[in-house]
C-alpha cells in the first residue's frame, strides 16, 4: 500500500539531481571530502543511466525513487552512499522533485495551449468576412464574424497560458534543506542548492516547505479550467456539426462512423475533448479533499498528490494537440452559417439604433422595432417592408436588415464588425508573442 516506486520513477531525473545538488552541499558542510562527493556523483550517473536504459529494475524494498536511488548509490559507491542521506529526508526531496516535475510539465502544458491559440488565430485570419449567429441562450442573437468567435476561444486560451506561466513562478521555490521538517544541525547552504537546482529561491519555512502541495492543486486547477475551456469548444463543435446547424465538416482523421449506422460521422475528438474535463476536474477536487484535513507538515497522504497530477498533465498534453488538428483540418460552411444569421430579426438592433440616432429614447425606439417585428410575424409581411412604410424609419433603416449588413455595423471596439475585429486581431498577435516569452518556449520539448 505504502509503495509508489511505479509512478513515482517519474520523477527519477529530478530526484538525480537534487541529490546532485545536495551533494554539492554536504561537500561545502564539510561532511564528505572531493573523493567522496566524486564517488557520490559517479554513482548517481550510473544510476541515471541506468534508469534511462531500463536496467535498474526495482524490486520488492524498493519503496519509492528515493529509497531506490539510494540503495543503488550505496550498492555502487558503498560506504560514501551511506552519507548521501544526511541532512535530507524524503519529505524535502520529494517536494524538491515534484516541484521541479511540475515546473517543466506546465510549461509543456502553456506551450502545447499556444500551439492551438496559434491554430485558432490563423483560422480566424483566414475567415475574412463570413458571419454566423452569435447566440445567447443559444438562441440566435445578432450576426458576428467568424473570426470574432474564434478569437474568442483565443483570449481565453490566452489567460489559460498567464495562468500556468504565474503557477509555475509560484512554484519555483527549493524546499531542499527542509529537512524532514525543521531544518538541521548541519552547515548546509539551501540558498546554495537551490541555486544549483535553477530554483529562484529557498523556502522561507521549513514546516511549510514540507507540507504545501499548493503548487500541485493550482497546477491541477489551471489545467481542469484549461479543460473546461476545451470542453466548451467541443461542445461548440458537435454542435457545429450536426446536420440542424451544419456550420462545419470534419476531417475524416478526426471523426469516426458508427459501428452499426454506415451514414453516421461522429464527432468523437470533440467529444472527448468534453468528456476529459470531468475527469481533470475530479483530478483536482480528489486532492483538495485529501490536502484539507492535513496538520502540518509532512503526512504521508501527501503521496497522494502525484497520480492526479501525472494524469491530468499526460490527459490534457493529449487533448490539446487533437483538438489543435480537429480546428485546423475543419471545412468551415460558409453558406450554413450566413443562412442562419440572414434572417432580418437579427437586425432588429440596428433599427433600432437608427431611431435612437435621430432622437428617440431608445425603450420606446425598442417597443417600436418589437412591435414590428410582432407584426411581421403575425401577418407573414415581411419586415423590410414594414420597416419600409413606417413613417420614423422608411428605406434607409429597411436597408440596414439586409444580408450582410448587420455585422459590418458592430464596430466599437472588441465588438464583433470587421474593423473592430481587424484592430483585434492584431492585438491577439502581439498577446500571442507576449505569452510565448513568457512561457520561454513555443513548441513543446
Ligand atoms: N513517497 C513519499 C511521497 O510521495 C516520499 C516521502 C515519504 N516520507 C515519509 N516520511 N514517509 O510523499
Amino acid at each position: 500500500m505504502s509503495v509508489s516506486i511505479h509512478y513515482d520513477i517519474a520523477l527519477a531525473r529530478d530526484d538525480i539531481a537534487g541529490s546532485r545538488a545536495h551533494v554539492g552541499g554536504l561537500r561545502r558542510a564539510g561532511i564528505i571530502d572531493a573523493a567522496e562527493a566524486e564517488s557520490l556523483l559517479a554513482a548517481l550517473d550510473q544510476v541515471e543511466s541506468e534508469i534511462a536504459e531500463g536496467t535498474l529494475v526495482a524490486g520488492s524494498t524498493d519503496e519509492d525513487i528515493h529509497t531506490l536511488v539510494e540503495r543503488r548509490v550505496t550498492e555502487l559507491a558503498g560506504d560514501t552512499g551511506a552519507k548521501l542521506h544526511t541532512g535530507r529526508s524524503r519529505n524535502d526531496q520529494v517536494a524538491t522533485d515534484l516541484r521541479r516535475w511540475t515546473m517543466r510539465a506546465l510549461t509543456e502544458v502553456a506551450a502545447a495551449t499556444i500551439q492551438l491559440v496559434e491554430v485558432l488565430a490563423s483560422r480566424a485570419e483566414d475567415a475574412g468576412d463570413v458571419y454566423l449567429p452569435g447566440y445567447t441562450h443559444l438562441q440566435r442573437a445578432q450576426p458576428v464574424l467568424l473570426a470574432h468567435h474564434l478569437a474568442a476561444h483565443c483570449w481565453a486560451l490566452l489567460r489559460d497560458v498567464d495562468r500556468l506561466v504565474a503557477s509555475r513562478q509560484r512554484t519555483d521555490v527549493s524546499p531542499l534543506g527542509a529537512g524532514a521538517l525543521a531544518g538541521s544541525s548541519l552547515k548546509l547552504t539551501p540558498d546554495e542548492t537551490a541555486a544549483e537546482l535553477g530554483f529562484s529561491a529557498r523556502f522561507e519555512n521549513s514546516l511549510d516547505a514540507v507540507a504545501d502541495r499548493d503548487f500541485v492543486a493550482e497546477a491541477l486547477f489551471d489545467i481542469a479550467l484549461l479543460g473546461v475551456h476545451l470542453s466548451r469548444m467541443g461542445e461548440e463543435m458537435v454542435l457545429w456539426t450536426t446536420e440542424e446547424f451544419g456550420f462545419c465538416v470534419l476531417d475524416d482523421a478526426f471523426a469516426t462512423g458508427s459501428s452499426m449506422l454506415p451514414q453516421k460521422k461522429n464527432a468523437d475528438v470533440a467529444e472527448l475533448s468534453r468528456g476529459k474535463s470531468g475527469r481533470l476536474i475530479g483530478n483536482l477536487t480528489g486532492l483538495l479533499a485529501t490536502l484539507k484535513g492535513l496538520p502540518l507538515a509532512y503526512n504521508r497522504d501527501l503521496q497522494e498528490d502525484k497520480e492526479p497530477l501525472f494524469d491530468s498533465v499526460d490527459q490534457i498534453l493529449t487533448v490539446l494537440p487533437a483538438v489543435a488538428g480537429m480546428f485546423a483540418t475543419a471545412t468551415w460552411r460558409p453558406e450554413r452559417m450566413q443562412a442562419a444569421a440572414d434572417g432580418p430579426e437579427a437586425a432588429a438592433i440596428d433599427v433600432a439604433e437608427f431611431l435612437v440616432e435621430r432622437g428617440t429614447p431608445f425603450r420606446q425606439a425598442h417597443a417600436i422595432v418589437g412591435g414590428l417585428v410582432a407584426e411581421s410575424l403575425s401577418t407573414g409581411t415581411p419586415l423590410e417592408e414594414l420597416i419600409e412604410r413606417h413613417a420614423l424609419l422608411g428605406p434607409e433603416a429597411a436597408a440596414l436588415v439586409a444580408p450582410g449588413t448587420p455585422v459590418t455595423r458592430r464596430t466599437t471596439p472588441g465588438g464583433a464588425g470587421p474593423d473592430a475585429v481587424a484592430v483585434q486581431l492584431a492585438r491577439l498577435h502581439e498577446a500571442i508573442e507576449v505569452a510565448v516569452r513568457a512561457v520561454g518556449a513555443r513548441t513543446v520539448a
